[in-house]
């Protein structure tokens, strides 16, 4: 009949829980209509006007309006909740929230304090006159029109026509940033797995950001901790499939794409300012099996004139492999070791995994020990301490959702502090991954390992790869706070090590959620080396850009395989500008540390490297920004031309700020490079200026294509070895003047490492306006002389300072 005859990419899928027969789908009142060439569309979908949820009158509260929602039969899911409550938030970027009035379900809370608004009273006036007009949309588009609202105890559903098919986020996926719309499933479940396509990887953003016509943008954010499977459709049309907890949506209306992300973080916090160090180049592997190598990696890489701010240890220092411990033969004289590293300038990071070793002898292992004491790991599900296997053999897992976990953590960096003086600590494994499935002895048989529907997810099973979904934290079961298990590290790490540090502290972290970037790095981890997975790595930083963690880089040369090269050269030149430099690598790979390879590639890398350092003064700028304002790093195209249809697919390229645009290499052998000029005058750094739109740039293998963009005055600082040594070094700025002969910018300096400076007003934040080759120079504040902005000029402009 005329109630199933919409196109084949109109089709919601009726059978998303589980394949059902012809018969069965007759069952449930839907449409059963094979098709032979629509791959992907489903067979089973849901007719025109399936009956879902009743809403009843919309009543005002407190925060906005509550409306009933019922149903007058079951839906056919398990445990199907026929009564619910809506409630429609205006004064917020709040917009449903859709509860059980009859029981306490699960529900996110984000750690830490609830962040501040920091929208002025304008724009939230503004915003709330839209947001009331977008929910009553919502509702619309809830109302069964394209798709029935499921709610049952362990499946949520909502569908959602899309205003194009330009839709990013969703991470953390090997994907393009413009996501397949063509019958493509997403599932947001954090899991150790290398990444590839098709697979959930190491954390979870639910949220994704659409362009619309003229330049327009707007995203949504679910609020959902459980295992979420996000159907995507051309209608363009996307699904919420999750698992548990309630349906908590904000929606965000722009009106363009920065403002977007600057709403979204007002809801989960804002990115934390990093050390200024960290900005500098890291190097890591494991396999720097004693001290000596260590210091021998250090000593190369200085001797060869390669900057290097951060020397890193990977799971070789650990006594066992256990963390809070290094191993006193090859590791004894660490703390001296780390030492050292201060003198020189340097800071020194290591890895700490959170699964603590259960089977050392009574007495002899302190964080064990103290842990079972204070009860902080995390129970089976009967009571037991869990136990699963990681690097050390059998582990506990810390529960950081239980407050007297966070203290015992602290306590063990204190004391592991005081002996080995690291500078930042490297979370990793921490989706948790365990290699046993569950724990060492299986998990129960019950709803929780087993729903009635589990997305797909690498493994089959929710438990695949990490502990029982059935085991107990404090907050609630690991089913509900599986994707959170990182950012509960982070939070906990970063607040103790911040204690302990009484500085800003760095954290890397591999998992990842909602509100991470307030606490942490995050890395893209154990990536491949080879070309396709370089220039995935873009789309891969850029949406941890939209997530709020702009302080994010992959393993420059690859972590997993052996590298070549020349694609070791164009990793690092790409590395270059990943807001986080680090090169890592996996144990029994070649060696890829820059001074192993001829001397161009050398001299490649180290260029690209002497560039980086120059321009820290404008990338911290950039995080000071972040931090304040919720701008991103590295920014995706889109967001800074959000009217120019050419930027909006465009991930092989991106920008730092809106002036900077990098132009990688990303294919083998290439000396040539296509790339796209948004129109306007760009200048190469050196000095050559262009216009005009695709462009064939060349690129040799000693170059990594950089443009400046007309109207923008870059800070820069003579580059050296360390950051302690090049926040000496005169500062001087590359000036690109627009057509009219004018140019600004700016620059956000402090000491690097105190704790708050901004908030405490201990900074001194200069703009730089040129007009017509004459400048006029703006201090706002105190620490900054004259003197120390003795500014030679760039190649590009040479306009005569004068104050
Ligand atoms: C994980 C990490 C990787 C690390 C290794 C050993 O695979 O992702 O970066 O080197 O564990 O600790």
């Amino acid at each position: 009949d005329n109630k199933c005859t919409m196109a084949p990419e109109s089709r919601f899928d009726c059978g998303r829980d589980r394949l059902l027969s012809q018969r069965e789908c007759e069952q449930r009142g839907c449409c059963y209509a094979p098709l032979t060439n629509a791959a992907g569309a489903p067979w089973c979908f849901y007719p025109s006007l399936y009956p879902g949820y009743e809403m009843g009158p919309l009543t005002p509260t407190t925060r906005g309006q509550a409306a009933t929602l019922s149903r007058a039969k079951a839906s056919y899911l398990p445990r199907d909740i026929s009564t619910l409550r809506l409630e429609v938030i205006e004064e917020t970027a709040g917009c449903l929230h859709i509860t059980d009035p009859s029981s306490q379900r699960y529900e996110v809370k984000l750690p830490g304090d609830v962040p501040e608004s920091r929208a002025d009273s304008h724009e939230i006036r503004h915003y709330a006159v839209h947001l009331g007009l977008s929910s009553v949309s919502c509702l619309h588009s809830m109302n069964t029109t394209v798709a029935p609202l499921l709610f049952a105890d362990q499946y949520l559903q909502l569908s959602t026509q899309l205003a194009s098919s330009f839709v990013s986020g969703l991470g953390e996926h090997y994907t393009p940033l413009i996501l397949d719309l063509n019958w493509t499933s997403l599932t947001l479940w954090n899991r150790d797995m290398a990444p590839h396509a098709d697979a959930n990887l190491y954390g979870s953003h639910p949220f994704y950001i659409v362009q619309e016509e003229d330049g327009l943008a707007h995203g949504v954010f679910l609020l959902n901790s459980n295992a979420i499977e996000v159907m995507l459709q051309p209608t363009p049309a996307l699904t919420w499939v999750s698992t548990g907890g309630i349906l908590d949506l904000y929606i965000f209306l722009g009106p363009n794409p920065q403002s977007v992300i600057r709403q979204y973080l007002q809801v989960i916090g804002y990115p934390t300012m990093p050390p200024y160090w960290s900005l500098g180049f890291h190097l890591c592997r494991w396999g720097y099996t004693t001290t000596t190598t260590t210091r021998k990696v250090v000593e190369r890489m200085h001797n060869a004139s390669f900057p290097l701010d951060v020397q890193w240890n990977d799971l070789d220092y650990a006594d066992k492999r256990r963390i809070f411990t290094y191993d006193p033969w090859r590791f004894g004289d660490l703390p001296q070791m780390v030492k050292e590293f201060h003198e020189r300038g340097m800071k020194y990071i290591l890895i700490l995994d959170p699964g603590i070793s259960s089977t050392s002898p009574s007495g002899t292992y302190p964080p064990f020990d103290h842990g079972l004491k204070r009860d902080v790991f995390i129970k089976n599900a009967t009571g037991n301490i869990l136990i699963g296997k990681v690097w050390p053999g059998p582990t506990a897992f810390p529960d950081f959702t239980y407050p007297e976990t966070r203290k015992w953590w602290e306590d063990c960096i204190r004391d592991f502090h005081s002996k080995v003086p690291v500078d930042g600590l490297w979370i990793d494994m921490n989706e948790p991954a365990s290699f046993v499935q569950g724990s060492v002895e299986g998990c129960p048989d019950n709803d929780l390992e087993n729903p009635p529907y589990t997305p797909r997810v690498v493994g089959g099973q929710l438990n695949s790869g990490t502990i029982c979904m059935s085991a107990q934290q404090n907050l609630s079961t690991h089913y509900n706070l599986h994707n959170m298990y990182g950012l509960a590290e982070a939070y906990a790490t970063n607040r103790a090590f911040t204690n302990v540090l009484g500085k800003r502290p760095f954290v890397l972290s591999r998992s990842s959620y909602p509100s991470i970037g307030r606490y942490s790095a995050v890395w893209t981890g154990d990536v491949r080396s080879d070309w396709e997975q370089l220039r995935f790595s873009i789309p891969a930083v850029l949406q941890f850009s939209l997530f709020g963690v702009p302080l994010v880089g992959a393993d420059i040369c690859g972590f997993g395989g052996n590298t070549t090269e020349e694609l070791c050269v164009r990793w690092m030149q790409l590395g270059a500008f990943y807001p986080f430099m680090r090169n890592h690598n996996d144990k029994p790979n070649a060696p890829q540390e820059p001074y192993v390879f001829g001397q161009k590639a050398q001299a490649a890398m180290r260029s690209a490297l002497n560039l980086r350092y120059s321009l820290l003064p404008f990338l911290y700028t950039l995080f000071h920004h972040a931090h304040t304002s919720a701008d991103t790093v590295a920014r995706p195209l889109f967001m800074e031309f959000p009217t120019d249809p050419n930027c909006q697919t465009i991930d092989r390229q991106f920008l730092w700020g809106s002036s900077l645009l990098i132009s990688p290499v990303l294919e083998e052998g290439a000396v040539e490079l296509a790339a796209y000029l948004p129109p306007c005058t760009w200048y190469s750094l050196h000095n050559v200026c262009l216009s005009g739109q695709y462009l064939l740039l060349p690129a040799p293998l000693d170059t990594i294509n950089v443009h400046v963009k007309e109207g923008h005055i870059i800070p820069q600082q003579e580059p050296a070895l360390t950051t302690t040594a090049s926040r000496r070094n005169p500062f001087f700025l590359t000036v690109a003047l627009s057509a009219g002969g004018w140019a600004w910018g700016d620059l956000f300096w402090d000491d690097g490492e105190s704790l708050d400076t901004y908030e405490m007003g201990n900074y001194c934040y200069v703009t730089f306006i040129a007009g017509e080759s004459s400048f006029s120079v703006c201090f706002f504040t105190q620490v900054l002389t004259v003197t120390s902005l003795a500014l030679p000029m760039s190649e590009v402009f040479t306009v005569q300072w004068a104050l």
